[in-house]
């Protein structure tokens, strides 16, 4: 029986998180979501962080709905919307063009979307790449589209795109004003770099007071800096960052990272009123990882925040056990019961004499809250296992088990 005859169709997708090492700040295009510069970043794996969404269309659906993590919410907001009307004009392309029957009846079903992340929306932690790159998969597999969904995602948040490949990601930024060339595009597969490991460390599990689109709406409108960087800085650097992963090179490739970071930061606080998303604690984090490296005489971790004071930083398998050690010395875990470590195991590590005197900062108890360790992952997948979905056969969402 083909799909659209069925009652009703329903898929599962998990995606990815993904951490950007050349940043995306500022539109050129607000209502296509097209960035001033391109940029670059890693996928995190979905064991450690991801978002499940079911969609499941029907005739019998009477309006479109959306349930996050497990409550409804208004499936009006503009972004999703913009979703839902992309995939199903990238739908109703598909049929026309190709030699298939007129347009099925699915194509006019309205859907029931559900959605959960893995880990708490509210640790800061960048939950709408996930979760916008698993909408435009899950409604792609639902109404049968196979094209590229740089443009769904994109809609919904610019860095969602990137979220649609495993392993190394670049959104070229494109030229065109219909943002048709505005695509994401793997840079080297998951497998590229295996000894590349990535550690969140979680300062604050507030949600951020100026978010990304607003922020950098006004960095857009007021910063000189921001614009010279995605003129005359970006381009090399996508170049520079490129090669560096290439080549595996985690010298260039660490120190590229904390420069870009470095320089977004930069422009918030030159846009006008000035933002800042860093905390004391991360900047503590920063001067801990320049003591680090200058103790090894060279690059080993690497640091980069995003709109909020979480640092992500990015090292290789050998030297985890051994930051995780400074880590904890430099923001002993407070004992509220809770795990300090979660994700992959960590093997203990106690530091060297010469290591904790290098370590120039004042112990602050608790400024780290916990460590989440997790590696490359791979993009978007679909779940076979029927009892992963979200929505039950009436479509409503299951009772939580
Ligand atoms: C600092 O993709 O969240 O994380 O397109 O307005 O939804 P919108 O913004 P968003 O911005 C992400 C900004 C960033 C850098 C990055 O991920 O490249």
């Amino acid at each position: 029986m083909a799909s659209e005859e069925k009652p009703l169709v329903v898929v599962t997708c998990t995606a990815p998180v993904n951490i950007a090492v050349i940043k995306y700040w500022g539109k050129r295009d607000e209502d296509l979501v097209l960035p001033i510069n391109s940029s670059l970043s890693v996928t995190l794996h979905q064991d450690q962080l991801k978002t499940t969404t079911t969609a499941a269309i029907s005739k019998d659906f009477t309006e479109d709905r959306i349930w996050l993590n497990g409550r409804e919410e208004d499936v009006g907001q503009p972004r999703l919307q913009a979703c839902l009307r992309e995939i199903r004009r990238l739908a109703r392309k598909r049929r026309s063009t190709g030699d298939e029957d007129p347009p099925p009846l699915s194509l006019s079903y309205k859907v029931h979307i559900a959605s959960v992340n893995n880990f708490p929306t509210a640790a800061g932690l960048a939950s709408s790449a996930a979760g916008y790159a698993c909408l435009a998969y899950a409604l792609a597999r639902v109404y049968g589209v196979d094209s590229d969904l740089s443009e769904v995602a994109r809609r919904g948040s610019g860095s969602a795109c990137r979220s649609l490949y495993g392993g190394f990601v670049e959104w070229q930024m494109g030229e065109r004003a219909d943002g048709k060339d505005s695509v994401a595009r793997q840079v080297a597969p998951e497998s590229h770099w295996p000894e590349l490991r990535v550690l969140i460390l979680v300062v604050s599990a507030d949600r951020k007071l100026m978010g990304s689109t607003a922020g950098m709406r006004t960095s857009v409108e007021t910063s000189p800096l921001l614009r010279f960087r995605a003129e005359a800085v970006v381009p090399g650097r996508m170049a520079e960052m490129t090669h560096c992963v290439r080549e595996r090179d985690f010298q260039g490739f660490g120190r590229l990272t904390m420069k870009d970071s470095n320089q977004f930061h930069a422009t918030c606080l030159d846009t006008f009123p000035p933002i800042s998303y860093l905390s004391d604690i991360s900047r503590r984090i920063v001067r801990l990882v320049h003591c680090f490296n200058a103790h090894h005489g060279q690059t080993k971790v690497a640091y980069t925040f995003d709109a909020g004071p979480n640092a992500v930083v990015f090292t290789l398998d050998d030297t985890v056990p051994e930051f995780v050690a400074a880590v904890r010395h430099c923001f002993p875990p407070e004992s509220n019961g809770d795990k300090f470590l979660k994700g992959l195991p960590v093997r203990p590590a106690s530091l060297s004499d010469e290591l904790r005197a290098a370590l120039d900062v004042d112990p602050t108890p608790g400024g780290v809250k916990y460590i989440i360790a997790t590696q490359v992952g791979p993009g978007p997948q679909t779940l076979d296992d029927p009892h992963a979905h979200l929505l039950g056969p009436d479509g409503l969402p299951k009772p939580a088990a």
